[in-house]
Formats: structure tokens, C-alpha cells, sequence
């Protein structure tokens, strides 16, 4: 497997970066995670801009232009032959002397990983998930703004750690407000009376891709209204359908929450025919990654 570190690709064994990184010491720097799907990166310039945005959240420069970040991603895409991925992009504020100053770092270290994983086993896709709401809290916008997609994700890893050592898949987390905010690491959402929603940007989430692609597969595939309005976990029992969104979820139903079953205890028809259009859409459209017929992302 071949890594790019700084311009340069290596050896996964050869593949290191400083222990001096401020990305290590302080998890100071952001992330994106990116699928491709049979040749083709699925919304790479969507990916790319929010890494950006995330960089500037956190007054990060990052050494590419978006284009040249582009290319990159396919570049390592290519090295290591693969046409379906999840790629990891880490982009840190770099190399610097102990201390929180970001100054002390002179350049941003860029490593970016193109690996295969499966998130959720297919059997996930037919029995649901089943959900616990975590004891902590969203970390708010007066705090870090969750929409920077940073290397602090313990807020993250201790609701995930919740749910999982309760038997569970996913942490639901709600807001200082006490509303649902989103999941560990993915957007949640809910439909009931003909009517899908989920929180809006403000109340404290990371605005997810495959949240904006779902939101807009609703709307232009499924006829229905989706409503981004703050709810609370008993308007969630009482849905007829749960899904949860994500880059490596994608569209999967949730069919138990906080010992509630949801709707009949399975995926519903709607999260199922929701979850085949991604997929289509996952496999036709997006950046070709080798030579092939491009074919338009529906941007
Ligand atoms: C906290 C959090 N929320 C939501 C998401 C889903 O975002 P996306 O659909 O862009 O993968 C993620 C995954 O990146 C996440 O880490």
C-alpha cells in the first residue's frame, strides 16, 4: 500500500510522520473521509471544500490548491489500483516544538491513505441498528463548531464507546439544548406523516455529504418534504422510520433506540428504497478515477 505524505508516496511500514506533529500532540488538524465506488470518487469536491472550510475554521493553510488536492486523491487512488476505497485525508498544522502556539508550526503535514474497509456488515442493511443515546453531550458551537471536521473527535469516541459496550452500533448525541444533534460519527434522521426530518446545521452537527445527498434524494426522488428543525429523542421513539447517514454508513435504518423499537423492528420501505437510490447514485456518478467515459456528478 502506497501513502502520500508531503508530495511523496512510501511504503505503509515506511509511511511516518513526526512524533513532534501537532496533530498527534494536540489533535490539531482536520480530516476527511471520502469513499469511491467502482472507479469513481463519490462527490471528491465536496470532500475536498469542506476540508478546506474545516482548515479554515482552524486558521490551517493547506500546501495545495483544491485542484492540486484533487489530483492527489486520485494520484494515491491510482498507485494502489483501486477502483472502490475509503480514502483518509489528515491534514495537520505540522512539525513543532512542544507548546499550544500554533506559530511554532511552520508547515501543515498532508498525508492522505487509500485503503479498502467495510463499515457496517451487509447484514447491518437488513436488520437495522440499534441506537443508545449517550450521557454526553454534542460538543456546541461555543465551544469547537462541530462542523470542523478537526482530530478532536473524543467527544465522538466516548458516545460511540457508550453505545458499544451497551450492545449497541451507534451513539445518538443531543445538544446542550437537550435536542437530537447526530450520531457518533454519522447525520440521523426520521420520517413520520409523510414527512422526513432531521436537525438543522445550528443545532450543533457536522453537516454531513451524504446528509445533503439524502436530504436532496427526498426531495427530488422520493416527493417527500424534509424539514431541518430541532427534535427531541421522544419524537424519535415515536417515528415511523430512523436512518442514520454517513460517508461509510451510508443510508442505514435504525430499529432500536434507547430499548424503543422503531416502527415494525425492521428497515422500513422508505429507508430501504432510500438507501438503493444512494447506492445507484454512488456507482454512477463521481470523479473517474483512471481514464474511463466520465460520466457528470449530478452537482
Ligand atoms: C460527527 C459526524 N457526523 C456526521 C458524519 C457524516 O458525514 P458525511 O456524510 O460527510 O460522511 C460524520 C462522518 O464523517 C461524522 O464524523
Amino acid at each position: 500500500m502506497k501513502i502520500y505524505i508531503d508530495g511523496k508516496h512510501y511504503e505503509k511500514e515506511e509511511a511516518r510522520i513526526s512524533v513532534f506533529d501537532h496533530g498527534l500532540l494536540y489533535g490539531d488538524g482536520v480530516f476527511e473521509g471520502i469513499r469511491a465506488y467502482n472507479g469513481r470518487v463519490f462527490r471528491l469536491a465536496e470532500h475536498v471544500e469542506r476540508l478546506y472550510a474545516s482548515a479554515k475554521g482552524i486558521l490551517l493553510d493547506c500546501p495545495l490548491t483544491p485542484k492540486e488536492m484533487e489530483e492527489a486523491i486520485l494520484e494515491t487512488l491510482r498507485l494502489n489500483r483501486l477502483r472502490d476505497a475509503y480514502i483518509r485525508v489528515v491534514l495537520t498544522r505540522g512539525m513543532g516544538d512542544l507548546g499550544l502556539d500554533m506559530r511554532k508550526c511552520k508547515k501543515a503535514t498532508l498525508v492522505i491513505i487509500a485503503d479498502t474497509i467495510e463499515l457496517y456488515p451487509p447484514s447491518f442493511y437488513e436488520k437495522g441498528l440499534e441506537l443508545i443515546t449517550a450521557h454526553i453531550r454534542r460538543t456546541p458551537h461555543e465551544c469547537l463548531s462541530p462542523n470542523i471536521k478537526s482530530l478532536n473527535y473524543l467527544n465522538n469516541i466516548l458516545a460511540k464507546n457508550t453505545a458499544v459496550r451497551a450492545g449497541a452500533q451507534e451513539a445518538i448525541l443531543l445538544n446542550l439544548a437537550g435536542y437530537v444533534a447526530e450520531c457518533a460519527g454519522d447525520n440521523i434522521f426520521f420520517l413520520k406523516d409523510r414527512r422526513v426530518w432531521t436537525p438543522p446545521v445550528w443545532a450543533g452537527i457536522l453537516e454531513g455529504i451524504t446528509r445533503r445527498t439524502a436530504i436532496d434524494l427526498v426531495r427530488e426522488k422520493l416527493k417527500l418534504p424534509v424539514q431541518e428543525d430541532p427534535f427531541t429523542l421522544f419524537q424519535l421513539y415515536g417515528a415511523e422510520e430512523v436512518f442514520v447517514t454517513g460517508t461509510g454508513a451510508e443510508i442505514l435504518g435504525a430499529v432500536k433506540i434507547d430499548g424503543r423499537i422503531i416502527g415494525n423492528g425492521k428497515p422500513g420501505p422508505f429507508t430501504q428504497r432510500l438507501t438503493a437510490l444512494y447506492r445507484e447514485l454512488t456507482r454512477a456518478t463521481g470523479t473517474p478515477i483512471y481514464d474511463e467515459k466520465p460520466v457528470a456528478s449530478n452537482r
